[in-house]
């Protein structure tokens, strides 16, 4: 199951319905009403939700589904205020398999923004591993991805984490 989050002109939903493996479920919302309707003519095969990504939980339950295993983002995540990342980040974290994963990426050119290092303590806040990508320099603007585990399952602690890797949630 993979859902996606702000899923604008869509480019990166098609890619993701693409390569899809047989069986795979896709869910991707957008909270804009024109993208929307764009995105349900141009891209009819795929599940588009006109929602915010806050209500993920209650979107995931409409559809038959208690969680997801992929979640990848494309919001904006630097011009969301303290209050709607905490919101959002705390709506996917509900919203992932224990083993799940949530992807993101982020603009080098955000880094100098007060909300950039806050949506970063976030993540590290809210998930035990946050791994991130060597950026993409010939992307424009230079982007790099944020990649995020769930606190891991009790029985696969004492195979070692890495205490660097270590969150509140003690994993
Ligand atoms: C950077 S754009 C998406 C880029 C996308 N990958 C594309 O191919 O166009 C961010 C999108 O997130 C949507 N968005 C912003 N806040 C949202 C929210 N709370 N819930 C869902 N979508 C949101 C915006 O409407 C916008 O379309």
């Amino acid at each position: 199951m993979v859902v996606e989050l702000g899923a604008g002109t869509g480019c990166i939903s098609r890619h993701v319905s693409r390569s899809l493996k047989n069986g795979a479920t896709f869910i991707s919302i957008e909270k804009n009403p024109q993208l929307y309707k764009t995105l349900v003519e141009q891209q009819s095969d795929t599940c588009f939700v006109l929602d915010a990504a806050e209500n993920l939980p209650a979107i995931l339950q409409q559809h038959s589904v208690t969680k997801a295993d992929v979640i990848i983002s494309s919001l904006p995540w630097a011009s969301f205020s303290t209050t709607l990342q905490h919101q959002i980040t705390h709506a996917i974290r509900a919203s992932l398999k224990p083993d799940g994963i949530f992807i993101t990426y982020a603009y080098v050119c955000g880094a100098l923004l007060p909300s950039f290092a806050a949506f970063r303590k976030q993540l590290t806040e809210s998930f035990c591993t946050v791994d991130t990508s060597r950026i993409v320099w010939n992307n424009f603007p230079p982007a790099f991805l944020y990649q995020c585990r769930k606190p891991v399952p009790v029985f696969v602690k004492s195979a070692g984490i890495p205490s660097s890797h270590r969150s509140k949630y003690n994993c």
